[in-house]
């Protein structure tokens, strides 16, 4: 198909499944491929059985933050080998644009009570911390016997707040990025993989 070509002169590494063949034009807008298909399922493979050790013997409370985290949850868990209940809680750090404002706000709530839980807080991306760095406050706030957090993507050194994110599947440069639950402007979330954009991709939004 037309246009599809430029996804054979991205680096080698990239997996894009013979299954999987984007459908959605949009796609054309993805410059470089970050993390591809295959290397992101090994890491969650690799993430679910430390957690499984982690955890042996005990229950587990999985928290995703939507919208970003939907998709990792769905992967993730079913790499985790344990009894675990999962929910979910909105939250919106950003508008519409690529920086983040400070200010979190709760779109929707947790349905769980977290006192005497197991809590494993899951993210999608760690940028500037602040909107992990509310939420574990607020967390903790809910005396849940313990509370860590597990996070696909940490952005390097630009955390404004000193963070604990004890699991991290990878460490990517400051870019922005979309794909595997990450939007721009509510776009791209359904790829299975983590892109950069191109610059012209975000006028066409
Ligand atoms: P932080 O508060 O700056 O750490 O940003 C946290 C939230 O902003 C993440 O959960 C994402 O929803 C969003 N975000 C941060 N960086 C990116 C990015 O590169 N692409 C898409 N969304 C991002
Ligand atoms: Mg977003």
């Amino acid at each position: 198909m037309e246009g599809r070509a430029a996804l054979s002169d991205l680096d080698d590494s990239v997996r894009v499944s013979a299954v999987h063949v984007p459908t959605d034009a949009r796609e054309e807008g993805i410059d470089r491929i970050v993390i591809g298909e295959r290397e992101l399922q090994d890491k969650l493979l690799e993430l679910g059985e430390q957690i499984t050790r982690d955890y042996e013997g005990r229950e587990l409370l999985l928290i995703g933050v939507l919208k970003g985290a939907f998709v990792l949850m769905a992967d993730l868990s079913r790499h985790i080998r344990l009894p675990l209940e999962v929910d979910f809680m909105a939250v919106a750090s950003y508008g519409a644009a690529t920086k983040t404002s400070g200010v979190v706000r709760i779109l929707k709530d947790l349905d769980h009570d977290l006192e005497g839980r197991d809590v494993l807080l899951i993210e999608d991306i760690v940028d500037s911390g602040l909107t992990l760095n509310y939420l574990l406050k607020n967390l903790r706030g809910r005396r849940p016997a313990s509370l860590e957090v597990c996070a696909l993507l940490k952005k390097t050194g630009i955390q404004r707040v000193p963070l604990e994110v004890k699991y991290v599947g990878f460490e990517i440069p400051p870019d922005f990025v979309v794909g595997y639950g990450l939007d721009f402007a509510e776009h791209f979330r359904n790829l299975p993989y983590v892109g950069v954009l191109r610059p012209e991709a975000y006028g066409d939004v």
